[in-house]
């Protein structure tokens, strides 16, 4: 039997294997899932390394479990405010006789356009071709076999600190799992939320885990902009408890059962009894006030999206809008005061294009899981596998790029 295909979406409220295989037609059947507690992370970022690992270790266990398989090595997601993006062109001359462009030539306009100065204490985690330029002719998706004498390309280059990208390898390997590929969260929700339709038209997903915020735009197919924000739906459960005075376990519960952002909509003395959500205070709290709580939290963590939306330069480019994942994408009323807030089109995305334990993941919290699956899954099939180790994975993902660029 062929290895199976492994995700590990390694949050900070859930750490998430999943285990994929491939059907006779070639569709990604999911056969395993593990989900355990996060710990040991704040903000998508390692602190606790012995707790992180323990962490991943009861959730791949679990997935083996299930699945029957044993998982040594995983495509692993890494997020966190240490995540920063640029745009950058690279050239390479075509010298040779018959003029034609060939992979090699690609490869080193690619490599030229991630030669930036990256400082010593950030490594590359992905370069991604926007598109090509040959011989002045820009909007080039595919130059392979072009004929020209000077290839360009516009590259979205990916970089992350050196410490945070070891302390999670450490962590994953310490689980007994090999890294194959770290792929920046967004990126690969986006992968699993988006059609093809609304990439090429130009779209954001963002991720609003418990953590973080991930946001990555797409346009013409590929990837224009990308940005982890350390804010998330932790913050909303954290200003309930400190609102309502209620232990933060309590006040998780009450944001998922009872949670709005249009306190408008809520009878003003509705009360929810303390007792039914783990406080055992004996007093009763105004469901109103709770919704109030969150609108406000939640309105700012729009703001602040749409301030990186503007920042990017692209929100002028968005026609589809923008497609909401993550488990905060779940908070009731969220869809709306999005649309409200940032003034696009909003839908809420749930992981498409898998076969198999669908049930399990079919929530937008598992959208960065499920893309993950999906972009191993395309990795796999390009046999790409060769370079790929976190920090010297570039060149597999420029294959992977150049695979999704080209025509069938
Ligand atoms: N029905 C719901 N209503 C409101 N919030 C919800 C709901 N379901 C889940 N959440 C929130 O979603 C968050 C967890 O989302 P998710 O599982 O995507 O996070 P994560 O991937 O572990 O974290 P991150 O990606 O930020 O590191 C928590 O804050 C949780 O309270
Ligand atoms: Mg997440």
């Amino acid at each position: 039997m062929e290895d199976p295909i492994v995700a590990v979406d390694v949050g900070t409220t859930k750490v998430c294997t999943l285990v994929g295989e491939l059907n006779e037609e070639s569709e990604l059947r999911i056969v395993g899932i593990g989900i355990s507690p996060s710990r040991g992370l704040r903000k998508g970022i390692v602190l606790d390394i012995e707790e992180a690992t323990e962490a991943i270790a009861l959730s791949v266990n679990k997935a083996e479990q299930i699945s029957g398989y044993e998982i040594d090595s995983a495509y692993v997601g890494i997020a966190g405010a240490h995540i920063s993006a640029v745009n950058s062109r690279g050239v390479a001359a075509i010298s040779r006789g018959d003029r034609s462009i060939v992979r090699d030539d690609i490869d080193r306009a690619m490599q030229a356009a991630s030669a930036i100065a990256i400082p010593h204490n950030r490594e590359l985690l992905h370069v991604i071709p926007r598109g090509y330029i040959v011989d002045g002719q820009d909007g080039v998706r595919n130059p392979l076999d072009l004929q020209g004498i000077r290839l360009e390309v516009e590259a979205h280059i990916v970089t992350g600190a050196s410490t945070c990208i070891q302390n999670l390898v450490r962590c994953v390997k310490g689980a007994g799992v090999d890294v194959v590929d770290l792929i920046v969260q967004p990126i690969a929700a986006g992968e699993a939320v988006l059609t093809k339709a609304e990439k090429e038209l130009g779209v954001a997903v963002v991720d609003i885990g418990g953590g973080t915020t991930d946001i990555a735009v797409f346009i013409d197919g590929s990837v224009w902009y990308t940005v982890v924000l350390p804010v998330g739906g932790d913050h909303l459960t954290h200003d309930l408890a400190v609102g309502l005075q209620t232990p933060f376990t309590a006040a998780e519960m009450l944001k998922v059962r009872y949670g709005h952002t249009m306190p408008d909509t809520v009878e003003p003395d509705e009360t929810i009894d303390a007792n039914s959500f783990g406080d055992n205070s004996h007093r009763s709290v105004s469901r109103r006030r709770l919704t109030e709580i969150i609108r406000v939290r939640s309105e700012e963590i729009l703001e602040l999206i749409l301030r990186e939306i503007k920042r990017s330069g692209y929100d002028g480019l968005l026609p589809g809008g923008v497609v909401l994942c993550g488990g905060t994408a779940e908070l009731a009323g969220i869809k709306e005061l999005s649309r409200e807030v940032l003034g696009l089109p909003v839908r809420v995305g749930t992981p498409r294009d898998v076969q198999g334990l669908l049930e399990s993941v079919k929530d937008p919290a598992h959208a960065c899981g499920v893309g993950l699956l999906l972009w191993g899954l395309r990795n796999t099939r390009d046999g790409s596998r060769e370079g790929s180790h976190p920090g010297q994975g570039v060149l597999g993902h420029l294959r992977h790029w150049l695979s999704v660029f080209s025509p069938g």
